[in-house]
Order: C-alpha cells, then structure tokens, then sequence
C-alpha cells in the first residue's frame, strides 16, 4: 500500500502542466523518408512515405494484427422498424468469429434515420455497454467482463440493468438521427476486455503453438478494438441500408485511440475522429506536458505492443510522433477535439498533432490547419482538419457532437 502511495506521488509529481517548462523537442517531418528524401506529392506519399510509417506504428507502437479473419457469421439478434419514438429504425446484429476452436462474438447497436436512403454512420465503442448509451429498453445488455463502476451499480464485473441509460450524455442521439445520420456502437469489452490479460478476447483466437501472449511486435488491446471497428465495416458493406463509403470512426478518450489507428489501417473509414485520445492518440508523445509514454505503458500495459516500452522516459529515439499517425488517415476527413479541463491529454499537444498532419493535407489540396495558431475555447476549425477545444473536461458534450455533425455536413455530403 505504502509502495502504491509512492509511486503515484512520483508520477503525480512528475507531470508537467506548465506549458513554459515543456522542453524542446523534435517534430519529425511527415515528408522526408526514413533515408532523408523529400516527398512533395501525394503519388510519393502514397509509393514510400505513407508505407513506411504505417508499418512503423503498426510494428512498434499499436502492434500488428497476425492474420486476417473473416466474419463467419451475423445474426440479427432484434430489429425494430419504430424505434425512438418512431423516428429511427434498430437493428442489434451480432457477429461471430471462429478460429482453432475458439469463438468470439460482439454486438453492433444500430440506429438508422428512417426518413434517409443509404446512411452515412458514426461508428464508436462504448466503455460501459450498448444499453448505457440510451433509455431505451429493448437495447440487449452484454455479457462480457466490465470494470466495477459504483456510480453505475456496476459490481462482480457484470452488466445489469442499474447501468442502463447511464451513458446517454454522452451520445447525442436525437440530434444525430434528426441530422439524418446512423449511429453504431459496440461495447469495447466485448472485442478485447481491458485488463492486463491475453487470455480472453479476440487475441487468443490468434495464437500459434504454446503462444499464450502477442509477440512484441503483436497486437495490444487498441489494435484489437481497432480491428473491431473494420470488422464492423465489412458488416456494414453487406447492409444495403448503409452507405459504407460513408461512415466514420469516432472515439472517445482510450477509445479515441483506437479510432485513429482504425482509419490508418483501414482506409475504407470516410473519416475519424477523435475526442480528447490525448498520449498515444492525437497528442504529441515527445512534448512533455500530461500524460507520458512511460505511466501510460506502466498503467495499461496492454494498451500497445511490447516494442513499444523501449520508448518510456525516451521519447527522443522515436523516430515518428503522432502527428505522423494523423497523416496517415490523409485526404480523408479528420477532426481532432480537446477539452480545456483535461490537461492529462495534452490539449496543445493534440492541436499541434492536427496541425503538423496538415501538410500532407495539402499535397492533396486539400485544407488542414496551416499556419493558423491554436484557437480559443468553442471556436471550432471546420476545414478536412478539424480541431475545437471546447471549455469543460474529458467527456463527450452534446457541443462535441453539434460540431462533428456540422463538420459532417461540410465534408462528407
Ligand atoms: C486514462 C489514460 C488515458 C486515457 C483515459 C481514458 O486517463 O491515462 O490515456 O485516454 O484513461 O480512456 O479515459
């Protein structure tokens, strides 16, 4: 116990919230190679630049994800045509993976605008279960393994009722489906439970002989709830109702992460966004400010692949930084969102991310931040690069979601 209290007073001591004691640091250029070769259009990118990023996040920071599996089945588990009122239809579909005798299954909720054909869809995870993001009661409640949370009478690791509804702040429904989009959700811990154990989720499927653990170039939990969400988009390619060239990954926070590395990876996502993913997601890893690379791979050890420790308390011999991970999801939309409270991520930090992406924006012509300094609080950047800091803390505010539905409209009708 004694032990526990001193090492959070280091860490606690150790965070750097004052932006005039945040040291120099190294921006790598998104458009000179490895080798020191400029690239100056969007055809080099695509040919070397673009490549060789990927495979350096995908083999040392997020890890790879060993083999490519397929669905093996859906099954629509409940539909209804008058849903919310009558304004949208719900379909809760499940699909089901097997692989050396193992199996997993996750549930996407949908809900689709009824008035609209072929709808564009915000696709994100939930921390807490589909049935904590609406009142309504039909929504199915998951069985997977959950963190204990008392304000939501969430004990014995289980899912019940007392949670339900108890996330709808942070999910605009009504305004999502009234601007005629789809919403998706998936109940994180039904891909890849979060905790420090290989065992369970979709990584064991994947294992050879005696593996019992990713190899340290392998997945950790985000590369996994990141392959959800491309698995969620093959669904969506055989569901005439969806427009599948249209949907966006949204995430919030750890699950903001993840939604970045979907779209790097899978560039069948129309767009990303992230709210508040701070170290690891938008936020700079070697500016020191918040979060560390050192206390978040202390803290979730299997949030990243192992390859990726060698960086704790050495950000300087990483030769990309995430404003690198940001251009790997160019030309397609991207908005980044801070909180002015949530300093833990960084807000600079993540502004700064978006606007170093920019330039390989603009070997597409496409608007990114440019030489605009970071705006005030509420006064949202609406360009291909999106950024808004809004006031208040780490949370998703219906201000969050009025901003990525006006953006919607601008870039992706
Ligand atoms: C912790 C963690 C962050 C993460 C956040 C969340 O605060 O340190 O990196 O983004 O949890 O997911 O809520």
């Amino acid at each position: 116990m004694l032990l526990f209290f001193i090492s959070m007073s280091i860490s606690k001591a150790q965070t750097n919230y004052t932006e005039s004691e945040v040291p120099f640091f190294e921006v790598p250029n998104p458009l000179t190679t490895f080798k020191g070769e400029t690239i100056s259009t969007n055809t080099a990118w695509e040919k070397s630049r673009r490549p060789e990023l990927h495979a350096f996040f995908r083999e040392n920071v997020y890890g790879r994800v060993p083999e490519n599996l397929k669905i093996d089945s859906y099954n629509i588990l409940e539909q209804d045509h008058n849903a919310l009122n009558g304004k949208a239809k719900r379909t809760q579909v499940e699909l089901t993976f097997t692989k050396n005798n193992k199996e997993l299954s996750f549930t996407i909720l949908l809900y689709l605008p009824k008035h609209v054909k072929n709808t564009a869809v915000f696709l994100g995870y939930n921390f807490y279960g589909n049935h904590t993001i609406t009142e309504d009661e039909s929504v199915i409640i998951s069985t997977a393994w959950t963190d204990n949370n008392k304000e939501f009478g969430i004990e014995n690791n289980t899912l019940t009722a007392a949670s339900r509804g108890k996330r709808t702040n942070r999910w605009a429904i009504d305004k999502i489906i009234d601007a005629g989009y789809g919403l998706a959700t998936i109940y994180y811990g039904e891909v890849d439970p979060d905790k420090n154990d290989f065992s369970d989720g979709i990584h064991h499927l994947l294992y050879g002989e005696n593996q019992n653990q990713p190899k340290p170039d392998e997945w950790g939990s985000i590369a996994a709830w990141a392959w959800g969400l491309s698995k969620a988009m093959d669904y969506f390619e055989t569901n005439p109702e969806i427009e599948a060239t249209k949907v966006i990954a949204f995430g919030h926070s750890r699950l903001g992460k993840a939604a970045l590395w979907a779209g790097a990876n899978d560039q069948r996502f129309a767009g990303v966004i992230s709210n508040n993913s701070g170290c690891g997601g938008a936020a700079m890893s070697k500016r020191k400010y918040g979060e560390t690379l050192a206390v978040i791979n202390q803290r979730f050890p299997h949030w990243f692949c192992t390859n990726f420790k060698q960086y704790n308390n050495n950000e300087e011999a990483l030769v990309v930084d995430q404003h690198q991970l940001l251009a790997l999801i160019a030309p397609r939309p991207l908005y980044v969102a801070s909180a002015e409270e949530d300093r833990w991520a960084d807000p600079r930090g993540e502004f700064l991310s978006a606007k170093y992406a920019s330039s390989v924006y603009e070997l597409y012509g496409k608007k990114g931040i440019g030489d605009m300094e970071m705006p005030s609080t509420n006064l949202p950047i609406h360009n291909t690069v999106a950024y808004h800091i809004r006031t208040g803390k780490h949370d998703v505010t219906d201000y969050d979601w009025e901003q990525y539905i006006k953006w919607a409209n601008i870039h992706l009708r």
